[in-house]
């Protein structure tokens, strides 16, 4: 395999474009400007999230009348499709899906198939990973030129391996497994998948190829669930069951109510099978260096938290209210906006919310940031000590107190991290926006309870947050109406 240049491509065709890795890739397309035509059988599905440069067409693998026009002068073909979440006899389903793929690419014309399948080995493959092989042998079969990469799980926010994952270690202090929870995997960052994908479009190919991709580290499941555990600060012990049969996981896992529940199920039986590169050399033209377990795990959750900061919750007037105790679930973080209008110009009011912190104090109940701040202390946390930069002017990643300015959008947006010691992660978000010359103050707080623990603390104390953060809106409100009043006066 060699590199082709990409440039004057014919279009590419995406299948599954409304699910995890497809729906990803078709952002890497997006963002590189490519003319990408996906097919869907739910194409509403995508009318928001697709670019003006895509094209959308309905389609349905299991009926070849509609695959015709959606491979027409096609030069490479994503197939990111399987049918775990819609059958349970999704064996048979997919077979005829990849049948129904390769004979009208291969009639199509198409240059090459790309494919991401399933890394196993050895007799006594699961259902799933015997299924995921077939449907990569029927492509490979079609005469289109076709590259079958096979991957272990994928570390992503949203993958149904990692959310699996997440539901049991962020709900049980010791996690009951089937004994083989120590079977070894190659876990794989979502970014270092997309990676490989997006270069296999690229790389010359002479025949059909199997290419074997996985992470740095070969590692067990009950490895990633310690990881994941690690990084969130909770306490788990993962004990291998002997007893713990694949239908009584399935039944635990059913009963965390994980969204992909079937999927789930289906890859606790593939959980006895070994998903580790054999033949490294396979991936090796392809030039990717992925990442191991522990940078993986970190960047699914700093993503994340990156995506959660960049949403705009001026936005989300469904949100407002202080009504629901602990606050409104958006996956699992908890979220309370309260907004306040104010008898000022937006700059004004940003002024006082850019002089919080430090000997500006939080204008209303002072007295219990500095109890806080003491508690944090002798938690042997950093409290309340680091005061603020001298100066206004404020800066991404600059202390306030306990917290860290996150983000920064001069008259318009602070978001701060709290950085006490506390079962969770919470968040604080000043903003201001001004519409038909009432300026709003908007305060949004956001919890990310770290297991049952953080819940627990979340909860249990809700009553002291909406007091303290209440009083806070409340006493910015009546500083910015001071600073206006002096202001006009003066
Ligand atoms: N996610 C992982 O952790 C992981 C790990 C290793 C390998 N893989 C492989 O990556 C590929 C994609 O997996 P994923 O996790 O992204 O799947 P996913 O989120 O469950 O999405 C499945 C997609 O398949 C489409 N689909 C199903 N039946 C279809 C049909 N008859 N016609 C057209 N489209 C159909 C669905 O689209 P519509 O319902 O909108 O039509 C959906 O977009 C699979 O081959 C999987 O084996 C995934």
């Amino acid at each position: 395999m060699a590199y082709l240049s990409p440039s004057s491509s014919p279009p590419i065709l995406l299948t599954g474009a409304t699910g995890y890795i497809g729906g990803h890739l078709l952002d890497r397309f997006e963002q590189e400007q490519r003319a990408v035509r996906c097919l869907t059988r739910r194409p509403h599905a995508l009318a928001h999230r697709a670019g003006p440069r895509t094209e959308v067409v309905a389609g349905d693998l299991l009926d070849r009348a509609s695959l015709d026009a959606a491979l027409s002068g096609i030069g490479t073909a994503y197939y990111l499709v399987h049918s775990m979440a819609d059958v349970a006899d999704f064996g048979e389903v997919d077979r005829r899906a990849a049948r129904n793929f390769a004979a009208c690419a291969s009639q199509a014309g198409v240059h090459r198939i790309v494919y991401l399948g399933g890394l196993g080995s050895g007799d006594g493959l699961s259902a799933h990973l015997a299924s995921r092989h077939e449907v990569g042998e029927i492509l490979r079969g079609s005469g289109v030129r076709t590259l079958e990469l096979r991957a272990s799980i994928v570390i992503g926010a949203g993958s149904a391996s990692f959310e699996t994952i997440r539901s049991l270690v962020e709900s049980l202090p010791v996690i009951p497994a089937p004994p083989s929870v120590s079977t070894a995997a190659q876990p794989i960052a979502l970014d270092d998948v997309l990676q490989y994908l997006v270069a296999a479009e690229a790389v010359r190919v002479v025949h059909s190829e199997i290419v074997e991709i996985g992470g740095a580290d070969q590692v067990s499941y009950a490895e990633v669930m310690r990881e994941y555990a690690r990084q969130r600060n909770l306490t788990r012990a993962v004990v291998p069951v002997p007893m713990m049969t694949t239908r009584l996981s399935e039944l635990v896992l059913a009963s965390l109510g994980p969204r992909q529940g079937r999927i789930a199920a289906a890859m606790v039986s593939s959980l006895r099978n070994e998903t580790i590169v054999q033949r490294r050399a396979t991936a090796a033209p392809l030039a990717v260096r992925p990442r191991g377990l522990s940078a993986a795990v970190e960047r699914a959750l700093r993503s994340e938290d990156q995506a959660f900061a960049e949403q705009r919750w001026l936005a989300a007037g469904a949100f407002a209210g202080e009504s629901r105790w602990g606050g409104m679930p958006i996956g699992r973080r908890l979220l309370t906006v309260r907004t306040a209008p104010v008898n000022a110009r937006a700059d004004e009011a940003f002024a006082a919310i850019e002089r919080i912190g430090g000997p500006t104090g939080w204008y209303a109940t002072n007295w219990f940031w500095r109890f806080r701040g003491l508690v944090d202390r002798l938690r042997g946390g950093k409290g309340q000590q680091r005061g603020r930069r001298k100066g206004h002017t404020l800066a991404v990643g600059d202390p306030i107190d306990f917290w860290r300015i996150e983000r920064f959008e001069a008259g318009r947006r602070l978001l701060l991290t709290a950085e006490m010691r506390m079962p969770g992660r919470l968040w604080v978000q000043f903003e201001v926006a001004a519409h038909a010359d009432v300026t709003q103050v908007r305060l949004t707080t956001m919890f990310d309870p770290a297991g049952y623990i953080g819940r627990a603390y979340w909860y249990l104390l809700y009553p002291i947050h909406r007091g303290i953060f209440g009083t806070l809106l409340r006493g910015l409100v009546r500083a910015i109406a001071q600073q206006t009043g002096a202001a006009s006066r003066g």
